[in-house]
């Protein structure tokens, strides 16, 4: 048993002091930004450059900074109209990489007006929040990672694994781990916009982990909000004020469900809808195939067990992207004729952005108020997630839920607010129907909170709008970015390409 501070307070507030307006560090940046070439492997027009910023924002006595790596995209069109803040996510995801693979994908929705903006956000990039720098055996990478469905002993094995990994980080990161968090990463946005000598006015689009990032920038600097684009909503109260996220959760089988709808629906294009010619039919398949990989799992290559931690992380991360659908589906076909090669191989294909250690971890568990070390704490927390999910319940639980609620961390400064907020200019608030990550209740939650957001609905599937594009949710974005116009509220907008469309 670990000796903490967490654990003579039991479930306690944290500690963190409250930045007072008066304390904060306000630098000025007469210099700008001296852009010029990126030390990246890339083709595309971009540029780079560094901003020094100061590491601890509450506190003036110390004198100590923190640099920056920004990248532009450049507008592709004249006249400029300014720049767009670009956050991908996690949190955690950097900026750098990430903008090379993403950038293509928004400047045209954008219209191209606009210099595209991002950076590696502290606790990524050059200050990567990394454990366990080396771990040759993979026990860390390990740590966490069986679902708690698959067996009655996972989840105590969860808590206790999560102790471990909150105990390491601590070890390995004692100089940093209280200077990375939202609210420090919003007055690190503030300087990118002061340094970048415009109107000094926040123009965003922030996406997934990146939201919750838009709406605690928002929230702590209303005067500075020109436009803001939430995509793919996060419930930021949950963030920041529970253990768990279980909204998260909350429209994941409702996508999974969707996934086999849309399969019955395009036969022709879907391998599981040769065998099954109904949604039940395919459900109770579908139902059978994870019973069998909880209780009797097929082994792969005479050395390989395919738990059901491995199949349902499969299944999970694929929902995400429609276009993988197609994919999915043949994978599943093999499982249900004892085949594993399909399944392999789409898990051994790499992803184009490099993975951020535990970025994601330094972040968000920083971020969160609650410590405790008893996992009985946590009981309402998890009973939520079992209520909001009949498949996906145990989400991300070993991920950071067990280790966040024993981090030993807390950001130097939190947004303590409650998120209602009245913005200089109204915010752009869009959600997809069926999101497995980021539930268009929790972009109606948000939008709820910043007075005169409107909320747009993308009638599409996984996650971000990006993931099943829609002509008529683009232009909306973009009329916002280049008129300052909203959608009418309750406009719902529909993807381009139905589920399961070889076009898509
Ligand atoms: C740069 O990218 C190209 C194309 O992806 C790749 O073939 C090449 O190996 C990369 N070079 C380096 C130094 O990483
Ligand atoms: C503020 O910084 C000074 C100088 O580094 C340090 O001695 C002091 O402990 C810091 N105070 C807090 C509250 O972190
Ligand atoms: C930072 O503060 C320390 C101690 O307060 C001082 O010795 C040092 O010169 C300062 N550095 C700069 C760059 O101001
Ligand atoms: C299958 O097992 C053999 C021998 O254990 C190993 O060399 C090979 O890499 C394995 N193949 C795969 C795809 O895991
Ligand atoms: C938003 O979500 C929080 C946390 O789940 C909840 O307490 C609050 O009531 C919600 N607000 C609205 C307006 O739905
Ligand atoms: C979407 O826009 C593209 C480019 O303008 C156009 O080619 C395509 O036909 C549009 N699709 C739909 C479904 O409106």
């Amino acid at each position: 048993m670990v000796f903490s501070l967490a654990a003579i307070l039991g479930v306690a507030l944290s500690l963190a002091v409250e930045a007072s307006a008066k304390t904060i560090r306000r630098e000025t940046y007469p210099q700008g930004l001296q852009w010029g070439p990126c030390k990246l492997n890339t083709t595309l027009p971009v540029q780079c450059a560094k901003l020094t910023v100061p590491l601890d924002y509450t506190n003036n006595s110390d004198n100590r900074t923190l640099t920056l790596n920004v990248i532009k995209y450049p507008a592709q069109k004249e006249p400029k109209r300014g720049s767009i803040l670009l956050n991908f996510g996690g949190p955690g995801q950097d900026g750098l990489n990430s903008m090379l693979a993403y950038a293509p994908l928004q400047a045209p929705v954008t219209g191209g007006y606009h210099d595209l903006i991002s950076w590696d956000p502290r606790g990524t990039g050059n200050t990567l929040f990394n454990c366990w720098p080396q771990d040759p055996t993979g026990y860390f990478a390990g740590l966490g990672s069986t679902q708690a469905s698959s067996a009655d002993t996972a989840t105590g094995k969860l808590w206790a694994e999560g102790e471990i990994i909150a105990e390491t980080c601590y070890n390995q990161l004692k100089d940093i781990g209280d200077y990375v968090g939202m609210a420090f990463t919003a007055r690190d946005m503030i300087a990118i916009v002061d340094a970048l000598g415009e109107d000094g006015m926040l123009r965003y689009w922030g996406i997934s982990g990146g939201t919750t990032l838009g709406s605690t920038v928002a929230a702590m600097f209303p005067d500075r909000v020109d436009k803001v684009v939430l995509d793919g909503v996060m419930n930021a109260h949950q963030y920041y004020n529970m253990f768990g996220e279980p909204e998260m959760v909350a429209a994941t089988d409702a996508t999974w469900e969707q996934f086999m709808r849309g399969c019955i629906a395009a036969p022709q294009n879907c391998a599981l809808a040769r065998n099954h010619h109904t949604f039940q039919d395919l459900e109770s398949a579908m139902r059978r195939l994870f019973d069998t990989f909880r209780n009797n799992p097929p082994v792969y290559n005479g050395s390989l067990v395919f738990e059901l931690s491995f199949l349902e992380s499969h299944v999970y991360n694929a929902l995400y992207s429609p276009s993988k659908w197609p994919q999915l589906a043949t994978s599943l076909d093999g499982l249900l004729r004892g085949d594993l090669e399909p399944i392999v191989a789409s898990i051994s294909e790499g992803g184009a952005i490099p993975s951020q250690a535990q970025a994601i971890l330094g972040i968000r568990c920083g971020d969160k108020k609650l410590r405790t070390d008893k996992l009985a704490d946590l009981g309402a927390d998890l009973n939520q997630y079992r209520r909001t999910s009949r498949w996906f319940w145990d989400w991300g639980w070993g991920y950071y839920v067990m280790p966040c609620a024993q981090w030993k961390f807390h950001a130097k400064e939190r947004y303590n607010g409650d998120f209602r907020v009245k913005t200089k200019n109204p915010m752009l608030i869009v959600g997809n129907t069926y999101d497995p990550v980021t539930p268009l209740v929790s972009a109606r939650n948000m939008s709820e909170g910043f007075e005169g957001s409107v909320l747009l609905t993308h009638n599409g599937h996984g996650h971000l709008t990006l993931s099943q594009p829609s002509n008529c949710t683009n232009t909306a974005i973009q009329r916002y970015f280049l008129e300052g116009t909203l959608p009418d509220p309750g406009t719902v907008c529909e993807p381009n390409f139905p589920l399961f469309d070889p076009a898509a």
